[in-house]
C-alpha cells in the first residue's frame, strides 16, 4: 500500500496508473474507519482492480461551533485498516493544499443542499461538494463509492455529477449498523452508553416505518416511535420525514413510489442522521364487477 502525504505526490502515483487498464474505485473519507468504511472497501475491492481511498477531515463542510476540531483523527489505526482491507493507494491531502490561499470558488450544492441537513447545517453540502469535486478531479477514478447513510450527501453528489457532466460513477454503499441498530458512525464514539440507548431511538423509528405500506402510516408508525424519546433532555429532535429519493423534496401523504425516510436528531452533544429507503406501491385498480 502506498501512502501520499500530498496531492503532488498522489499525482505522481496516480499517473503511474495511467494507460495500464486499471479500473480506479475511490473512496473518500474523514478516516476514523469503522466497520462501515470497511464494507465500502470491501465493495471498492469487488468493483475494481486498484482501490484508493482519501482521508481528510473537510473543515470547509464543518459551520461554526460544530465538531471540527474534536473530529477524531486516529490516522496510524487508519491506515492499518487501509492495509488490511487491502487499499492500493491512500491520499492524505493537507488543508492548505487542497484550500491555498486567496481561495474563492466554491461548490453551491442549489436547493436540495439547503434542505434537511442543509437547513440545520448552512453551507455543509456547499463544502461537501468543493471537497468532493476537488478530490474527484485528483484521483480521477473511475468509480466513486459514498455510504447510503449519508443520504441527501448521496443525493447531493449525484446531482453534481449530472449537471457538472463529470465523468465518474457515483454508487451507494449499504449502511452497517451496530447489534441495537445504531447505524455505524464515526460520531458513535461521542456518546456515553446512556446515550447509546437514547440513541436507538432512530433506527427502531426507521423500522417501524419499513413495515407500513402507505405514507401517513409511516410517519404515524416512526412518530409513536419517536415520542417515546421526545422528553429525555439529551435528546432534541430535528426531523423526521419521508421524501423523494433523487430531490429530497418531502413526498405528501398520497404519494406512491419509491422515498426515502429520513430522521436527525441531537442526542447529548452528538447530531445523529439515518435513513432507509422505502417504497410506497400504487394501489391496485379497482376490478369492474363482471356482469353476470
Ligand atoms: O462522508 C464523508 O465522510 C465526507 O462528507 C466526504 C464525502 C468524505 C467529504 O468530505
Amino acid at each position: 500500500m502506498k501512502v501520499a502525504n500530498s496531492v503532488t505526490d498522489f499525482a505522481a502515483l496516480r499517473a503511474e496508473l495511467d494507460g495500464t487498464g486499471e479500473r480506479i474505485v475511490y473512496v473518500p473519507t474523514m478516516g476514523a474507519l469503522h466497520a462501515g468504511h470497511r464494507s465500502l472497501i470491501a465493495l471498492a475491492k469487488s468493483l475494481g482492480s486498484r482501490v484508493v481511498i482519501s482521508i481528510f477531515v473537510n473543515p470547509l463542510q464543518f459551520g461554526p461551533g460544530e465538531d471540527y476540531a474534536r473530529y477524531p483523527r486516529p490516522l496510524e489505526e487508519d491506515l492499518e485498516i487501509c492495509r488490511l482491507e487491502g487499499v492500493d493507494l491512500v491520499l492524505v491531502p493537507t488543508v492548505a493544499e487542497l484550500y491555498p490561499a486567496g481561495r474563492q470558488v466554491t461548490v453551491h450544492a442549489g436547493p436540495m443542499g439547503q434542505l434537511w441537513e442543509g437547513r440545520a447545517r448552512p453551507g455543509h453540502f456547499d463544502g461537501v461538494l468543493t471537497v468532493v469535486l476537488k478530490l474527484l478531479h485528483v484521483v480521477r477514478p473511475h468509480i466513486a463509492i459514498f455510504g447510503q447513510k449519508d443520504a441527501q450527501q448521496l443525493a447531493c453528489i449525484q446531482r453534481m455529477v449530472l449537471d457538472l457532466n463529470l465523468d465518474v460513477t457515483v454508487l451507494g454503499g449499504s449502511t452497517l449498523r451496530e447489534p441495537d441498530g445504531l447505524a455505524m458512525s464515526s460520531r458513535n464514539v461521542f456518546l456515553s452508553a446512556a446515550e447509546r440507548v437514547t440513541a436507538t431511538a432512530l433506527s427502531r423509528s426507521l423500522a417501524q416505518a419499513a413495515t407500513q405500506t402507505s405514507v401517513p402510516a409511516a410517519r404515524a408508525v416512526a412518530s409513536a416511535v419517536l415520542d417515546q424519546v421526545r422528553d429525555d433532555p439529551g435528546f432534541e429532535l430535528d426531523y423526521a420525514t419521508l421524501v423523494h429519493p433523487t430531490t429530497f423534496v418531502e413526498v405528501s401523504d398520497d404519494y406512491h413510489g419509491d422515498a426515502v425516510f429520513i430522521v436527525a436528531a441531537r442526542v447529548g452533544m452528538t447530531r445523529l442522521i439515518d435513513n432507509a429507503p422505502m417504497t410506497f406501491p400504487a394501489p391496485l385498480p379497482v376490478a369492474e364487477p363482471v356482469p353476470v
